[in-house]
């Protein structure tokens, strides 16, 4: 919710805050959307969590936890799907929905996901 307060949705008003716990950190880690004016590199806050993450670890990010929250129903996008999913398929993820909190596991909200096929050798 704090995360929200610093969201920058200058086109659609709808103001998105994430926070997250990460492998092999303490520390909750929070994102929010940003509308850039080109419109064309919409930050979403799930992502800006990931990048946030990134930086602190200096290397590759296990979300373990992350809670998105908005007004009304905020299931995370297809594209943040991918990306928490990738991170970590059994990643909680928490958003708000039909008026109560949905809990589930990042594999649970993409079953049919992409994924590369194994590299020969
Ligand atoms: N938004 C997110 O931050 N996360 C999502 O997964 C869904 C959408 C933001 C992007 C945009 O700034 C606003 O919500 C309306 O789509
Ligand atoms: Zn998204």
């Amino acid at each position: 919710m704090e995360a929200a307060d610093h969201a920058s949705p200058r086109f659609s008003k709808f103001r998105v805050g994430a926070a997250a716990r990460i492998g092999g950190s303490t520390d909750v880690i929070s994102g929010w959307n940003v509308e850039d004016q080109s419109l064309a590199a919409v930050l979403h806050a799930e992502q800006a969590v990931l990048i946030a993450a990134g930086h602190l670890r200096q290397g590759p990010v296990k979300v373990l936890r992350m809670a998105i929250w908005g007004h009304g129903d905020v299931p995370p996008c297809g594209r943040c799907r991918q990306m928490i999913v990738d991170s970590n398929p059994a990643a909680r993820v928490l958003f708000p929905y039909g008026g109560g909190i949905l809990v589930a596991a990042a594999e649970e909200l993409l079953p049919l996901r992409f994924s590369l096929p194994p590299t020969p050798g």
